[in-house]
């Protein structure tokens, strides 16, 4: 991990945080699989054992993070699951220690399947139930697209309401980038 971007890049940020946190065979959902980057961070940071559900709606996802998982020599313990994370309570019997989700669209693939508002937070929902104490959701939003804006919002609007008793959830953000930069959500369950 190149420290030198702590600041610049919130996806150096955020691993910097977890990381700090996750241990040895923890068990991790990528909601958002993508090219399985952070799978495969998550996979790096729990070793061989800890286990990994990630989902995706689009199939190319499952086949890009599988590649990447067997060429890191990884692919063992993952459920690379086709579905939208809002359904994750029907593969999931079990509690969770970390959650993360990336927001937007993946970068180089269909602009059209973006994640939405309503089934985002139907997953930050279910994700809240699974996740264990002192457990850690990140969700980094990207919401320069269209539809963006309102998915960012909802989510604002949602984690304002959630209990401080319960959660701690803090917002990154910053302040002087220009063209709609990323914003960093980290909610731990008390
Ligand atoms: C910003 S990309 C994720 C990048 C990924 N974490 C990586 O490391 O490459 C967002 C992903 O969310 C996926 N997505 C959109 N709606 C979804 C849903 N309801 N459930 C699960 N994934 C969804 C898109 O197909 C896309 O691959």
């Amino acid at each position: 991990m190149n420290l030198n971007r702590l600041f610049d890049d919130f996806n150096v940020f955020y691993k910097f945080i977890l990381k700090s946190k996750i241990k040895e065979n923890d068990i991790c959902i990528d909601a958002t699989m993508g090219n399985g980057n952070d799978t495969l961070f998550l996979k790096q940071c729990i070793g061989m054992n800890g286990k990994v559900y990630a989902f995706d709606i689009q199939k190319q996802a499952l086949e890009n993070t599988k590649k990447v998982l067997e060429e890191a020599k990884l692919y063992n313990n993952v459920h690379l699951i086709n579905d939208g994370h809002e359904n994750m309570n029907e593969y999931i019997k079990e509690t969770i220690d970390f959650i993360i989700f990336n927001l937007g669209y993946l970068p180089k693939g269909d602009k059209n399947l973006i994640t939405k508002k309503e089934t985002t937070i139907k997953a930050i929902d279910e994700s809240l139930k699974l996740l264990k104490k002192k457990g850690i959701i990140c969700i980094m939003s990207y919401y320069g697209h269209e539809g963006g804006m309102d998915e960012k919002n909802s989510l604002i609007d949602f984690l304002e309401k959630l209990n401080y008793l319960e959660y701690n959830i803090i917002k990154f953000d910053f302040l002087n980038k220009k063209n709609s930069p990323p914003i960093l959500f980290l909610i731990e369950k008390k």
